[in-house]
């Protein structure tokens, strides 16, 4: 396959295309983390109505989509083919139907115009997206930590490619447990933004909900337990399992103030039982002698929350650490991240060829 002329690392231009989910985006990247243009057509009122993505909507959208979101990336950005070095595209995980929209537009686009395709892991991406917009590059080795809606995983990290997953979720993700939780107050969807603004109104020692430890030295995590416990606040105690479960009440006797309280004390354990498992991890590292973590960096829609945020600056003020959270625009899934971690996988000559699949399992 022919490429352009060679360019400087720092030059080197990416076409990014992220369809993984039920977010429709292309993004034009310079040098790894100069965004040159970013656009994200989101499906939330299409699937607002279920309460969930349906995975056939979202890949119908997807298909309709993908086209004029590309050719918008490519206006924004300014930038005809020619400054296009090569095309990455989100192949992995994801829903199947979606991804494949993504991937197949990539392929069309490599064929086309003559450039190489390169398939990027949707969750490593989301650590590089701290690397966006920003001349605040973490220090590497880092701790990384990725909270979003499908996954819950802590990496150690060499470099923005080279990671290992040395904690995960056994159960929901977090993303996932606070999109429950949402559901459970009638907050509707997507949930985590609505109980995150108001747990911000809450006490959050209304009440006391259980942080999951798992085994001593354990760096995985579990939400099933708080999500249990927020139905059980909310419904009482029920009577029979599984589907035919009744309970003594439903959400509707719940006062503003009350869900507000029950928000923050969620919140609280939410993200308690993650930055546990980050101190931990670093704390197993130094423990362990060898090299200095330097940075924790953290990715993922639920890196948007207020609470995650500031409570994960204070860890790393206590640990003498630096912090990288995504700008609030490159938190939820995007492409400018899927072409940044391109551009890095370009100059380090891991690129693939048109025979890429798409992969709905994850490595993490
Ligand atoms: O990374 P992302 O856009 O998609 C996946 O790769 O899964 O993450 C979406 C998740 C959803 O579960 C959403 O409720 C959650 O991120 N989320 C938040 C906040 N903003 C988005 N959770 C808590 N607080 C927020 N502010
Ligand atoms: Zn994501």
């Amino acid at each position: 396959m022919s490429c352009t002329a060679k360019r400087n690392p720092g030059d080197v231009t990416v076409l990014g295309i992220e369809t993984s989910c039920d977010e429709t985006a292309a993004a034009v990247v310079r040098g790894g983390r100069h965004v040159l243009s970013s656009v994200v057509a989101s499906q939330d009122e299409l699937h607002e109505e279920y309460g969930g993505v349906v995975p056939e909507i979202a890949s119908r959208a997807h298909l309709e989509r993908i086209y004029p979101v590309v050719q918008h990336a490519m206006e924004q950005a300014q930038i005809g083919r020619d400054g296009i070095d090569a095309i990455a595209v989100g192949h992995r995980p994801g829903l199947i139907g979606s991804l494949l929209v993504g991937v197949a537009a990539a392929k069309a686009l490599a064929w086309a115009w003559e450039r190489p395709i390169i398939g990027v892991d949707h969750i490593v991406a989301h650590l590089h997206a701290v690397s966006l917009d920003t001349a605040r590059e973490p220090e590497f080795p880092a701790i990384g930590l990725v909270v979003s809606g499908g996954h819950t995983s802590l990496f150690a990290m060499r470099s923005a490619l080279e990671v290992e997953c040395i904690g995960r979720t056994i159960d929901d993700a977090i993303g996932e447990a606070y999109d429950k939780a949402a559901a459970i107050l009638g907050l509707g969807y997507p949930g985590g933004p609505r109980v995150d603004s108001r747990a911000q109104r809450g006490d959050d020692r209304a009440h006391d909900f259980p942080v999951a430890r798992l085994e001593p030295g354990s760096l995985d995590f579990s939400f099933s337990g708080l999500k249990t416990a927020l139905l059980y606040a909310v419904r009482g105690t029920p009577t029979g399992r599984g589907a035919g479960a009744t309970f003594e009440r439903d959400a509707t006797h719940l006062t503003g103030p009350q869900i507000d309280d029950l928000c923050a004390s969620f919140q609280k354990a939410a993200v308690g039982a993650v930055m546990l498992k980050l101190d931990r991890a670093i704390g197993q590292r130094r423990e362990a002698g060898g090299e200095m973590i330097r940075s924790i960096i953290i990715g993922g829609g639920v890196s948007a929350n207020t609470r995650l945020r500031s409570v994960a600056q204070a860890l790393a003020d206590r640990l003498n650490l630096s912090l990288h959270l995504p700008a609030m625009t490159y938190c939820l899934d995007n492409a400018a991240m899927i072409a940044g971690l391109g551009c890095l996988r370009l100059e380090a000559g891991l690129v693939d060829d048109l025979s890429l699949t798409a992969s709905p399992a994850g490595l993490y």
